[in-house]
């Protein structure tokens, strides 16, 4: 027993910035963004919360699904930062939906869909529930240094959910983990203990963008390759692969490697940037609403992150086409 997806939603927010807007405190251009990364525009959360982006997801895709949040048996949330440190996304989701589930956060970075669902796999193999809500959530741009141009530029806000049922539409699943901390980390903010004499630094994001590059290009191909195998299809039986939208150099480097034609990777990212854990189930809520997805289509999830974690799973689509 594994799950099938019976509802998908997401959440951008109502602010746009292009790149065009940047240049007017940051010494970049559209062109050096654009055809470095593939990015023309990312939403900003000027006045929502986490909690707003999650809920509003989370709100789309019990609707999807017809279900009500009485419903839900679990509450799954994937973030790198929720509004507090406690109490947790997931219970601020769960307080505002009105839901009477347990639920905690996970933090895989941009692999947190992928982590979430094969958690989630593991309470349906218990039989331990019939419903099960997935959130990723992310304020991105509020992790960053603004005056770095080499990081504030990638990123975006947002928020996508998922609805899982009872299944057999995940046919196979694989995450990794290599811990690093030179390639991407946050720091978490100083405190003012006066017995401390640790100095984290300061507490936005640092990258080194060649690294994460390399071993992006690698973990996305060899861990769609994987994933098909653990699965038993060949990459041409893969109707579409959902990737995490952190470069479209890195998509395309990774397609070339894996010998799959351009209209068979999908993407967003010239109009939300990299939006971390949201990212792919953003896409896939998109392209889902857009009918770009049709009942028995093979999906290939793939995703790498700081940690450096990665995720890959084979999904059969189970929804009729919108
Ligand atoms: N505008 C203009 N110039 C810039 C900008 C900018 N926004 N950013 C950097 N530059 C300059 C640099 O200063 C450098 O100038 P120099 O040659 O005079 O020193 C030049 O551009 C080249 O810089 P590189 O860092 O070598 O550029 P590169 O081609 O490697 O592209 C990039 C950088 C886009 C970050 C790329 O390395 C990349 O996409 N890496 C992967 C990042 C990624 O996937 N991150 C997500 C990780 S997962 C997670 O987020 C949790």
């Amino acid at each position: 027993m594994s799950f099938t997806i019976t509802g998908t939603g997401s959440y951008l927010p109502g602010k746009v910035v292009t790149n065009d807007d940047l240049t007017a405190f940051l010494d970049t251009s559209d062109e050096w963004i654009s055809t470095r990364t593939g990015i023309r525009a990312r939403h900003v959360a000027a006045q929502e919360t986490v909690t707003d982006m999650a809920v509003a997801a989370a709100r789309a895709a019990l609707e999807d699904s017809g279900s009500t949040p009485e419903q839900v048996d679990l509450i799954l949330c994937a973030t790198l930062a929720g509004e507090y440190i406690t109490p947790s996304l997931g219970c601020m989701v769960q307080k505002e939906l009105g839901a009477h589930c347990p639920a905690y956060d996970l933090n895989a970075a941009c692999s947190g869909f992928l982590y979430a669902l094969d958690a989630a796999a593991g309470y349906f193999a218990r039989g331990r529930v019939k419903k099960v809500l997935v959130i990723c959530a992310e304020a991105m741009t509020r992790l960053m240094d603004w005056t770095d141009r080499s990081t504030c530029v990638l990123f975006g806000d947002g928020a996508a959910a998922a609805v899982l049922e009872p299944g057999e539409d995940l046919l196979s699943i694989h995450l990794s983990a290599a811990g690093n901390n030179d390639a991407l980390c946050i720091p978490h903010v100083n405190g003012n203990c006066p017995y401390s004499g640790y100095d984290r630094g300061p507490a936005s994001l640092m990258m080194n963008g060649q690294e994460v590059y390399k071993f992006a290009v690698s973990a996305m191909s060899k861990g769609v390759e994987k994933v098909a195998e653990e699965a038993g299809i060949s990459l041409e039986d893969i109707a579409l692969v959902v990737p995490h939208q952190a470069n479209m150099r890195i998509l395309e480097a990774a397609r070339k490697k894996l010998g799959m034609p351009a209209e068979k990777i999908a993407s967003n990212i010239d109009q939300c940037g990299n939006t971390s854990a949201a990212s792919l189930p953003i896409l896939l809520d998109q392209l889902s609403r857009q009918g770009r997805l049709k009942k028995g289509d093979l999906l290939a999830l793939t995703a790498f992150g700081g940690g450096l974690t990665t995720g890959a799973c084979i999904l059969r689509w189970a929804k009729e086409k919108k």
